[in-house]
């Protein structure tokens, strides 16, 4: 495996933080800090298996001065206008590296988060690498999709699906309040472990589809001979469809009423028969469940949610967390549980964050 990358503007984009160090040093860092927060070593610790070209999902910011990019390292208001980077695909620097030619060409005007004018603001690409399907979503203060539509012809050829999202927003957010097709279909799929799932623009989804897959493997694994599954955070249904298909039910809790429609689609298309709610994790009742998984955000599980979880008794916990130190901390908190299995996965290469699987049994 190649261990280091060699990108144009490494030290000034706030993109990676971790690329001057070889890939196998930067895995290591990893586990120790996760040994560190959950004051053992991991059992297993799994390199990404891909370290260049793995994510499927990009957000590049637009600047006042048309530049389209990634933030500075350590000054979040000033960009860095990215001309070649190593993270997602060739594809996608082709993509943005036209879209800056084409909003400059048109004379579009870039959004400026101080003074809160202009209009583009975010340039998004998500990819199913497994499919080769190809997203992009261009973010705007206002609906722009007249202005935008000449694109479409200079990207046809790689791109499935191309969207004008809306954000009118002060907050700074790639997230679009309204969404507008301008071209092809308004869902890309991706494919892991031989099911398919359709997302939109503003669905959750691992953003790195090769480690997705391990992920998916663990919990399909761990849950094995469970009877009632309970997946809280379920998103699309990413783990839910599929576990669907080894146990006798499972339930998939998710408060996002979109993420909760594509989960049942994807539930269809892939011939399995979960049963979705629509619900924030903490207000529910106690539920009957012998197996839970926990993906919560990165800002952990609610209070609340932990105390629902504890009266519902599991047999057994499957968490998987993004944030390390705010899983270790809520773990700590769940009474009556002991930490089986713990592993580390490099979700995100050459950036600190890395994804850790945790399985509790009582
Ligand atoms: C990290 S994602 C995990 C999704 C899924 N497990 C997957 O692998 O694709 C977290 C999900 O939790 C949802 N979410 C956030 N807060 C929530 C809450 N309080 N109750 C239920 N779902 C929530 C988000 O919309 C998002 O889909």
């Amino acid at each position: 495996m190649q261990e280091v990358l060699k990108c144009p503007h490494y030290g000034i984009c706030g993109g990676c933080n971790l690329q001057h160090i070889p890939y196998g040093r930067q895995v290591e860092l990893k586990g120790m800090e996760v040994s560190r927060l959950f004051g053992r070593e991991p059992d297993e610790i799994i390199p990404s298996p891909r370290i260049s070209f793995y994510r499927n999902r990009m957000d590049y910011v637009v600047g006042p001065e048309l530049e389209v990019g990634l933030r500075r390292r350590g000054r979040w208001w000033a960009f860095v206008d990215i001309m070649e980077c190593l993270l997602q695909s060739p594809e996608s620097n082709t993509i943005r590296n036209a879209f800056r030619d084409y909003i400059r060409r048109r004379g579009l005007k870039g959004y400026d988060t101080k003074r809160h004018e202009g209009l583009v603001r975010y340039l998004v690409i998500r990819e199913g690498k497994f499919t080769g399907e190809r997203m992009v979503a261009v973010i705007t203060s206002r609906p722009a999709h007249e202005g935008l539509r000449e694109f479409a012809g200079e990207v046809e050829s790689i791109v499935s699906s191309y969207i004008n999202g809306v954000n009118p927003d002060m907050f700074d957010s790639s997230r679009a309040k309204s969404t507008m097709t301008i071209a092809g279909k308004d869902t890309i799929e991706e494919r892991l472990l031989g099911y398919r799932f359709r997302m939109k623009l503003n669905s959750f989804f691992q953003t790195n589809s090769y480690t997705a897959e391990i992920m998916l493997r663990i919990v399909l694994e761990e849950s094995r001979g469970s009877k009632n599954v309970y997946d809280l955070y379920s998103g699309i249904g990413t783990f839910t469809v599929p576990l669907a298909d080894i146990v006798e039910d499972a339930y998939g809790i998710e408060s996002d009423p979109e993420s909760v429609e594509l989960a049942r689609e994807n539930a269809r298309v892939n011939g399995s028969s979960p049963t979705f709610y629509t619900a924030r994790v903490e207000s529910m009742g106690r539920l009957d469940a012998d197996t839970m998984i926990l993906d919560p955000p990165r800002a952990g599980v609610h209070p609340r949610a932990l105390r629902l979880i504890e009266s519902s008794q599991p047999r057994r916990i499957i968490y998987a967390s993004c944030s390390p130190m705010k899983q270790a901390g809520d773990i700590k908190k769940l009474k009556g549980y002991r930490l089986e299995r713990l592993v580390m996965i490099d979700q995100f290469p050459h950036t600190s964050h890395v994804e850790t699987i945790a399985i509790l049994s009582k």
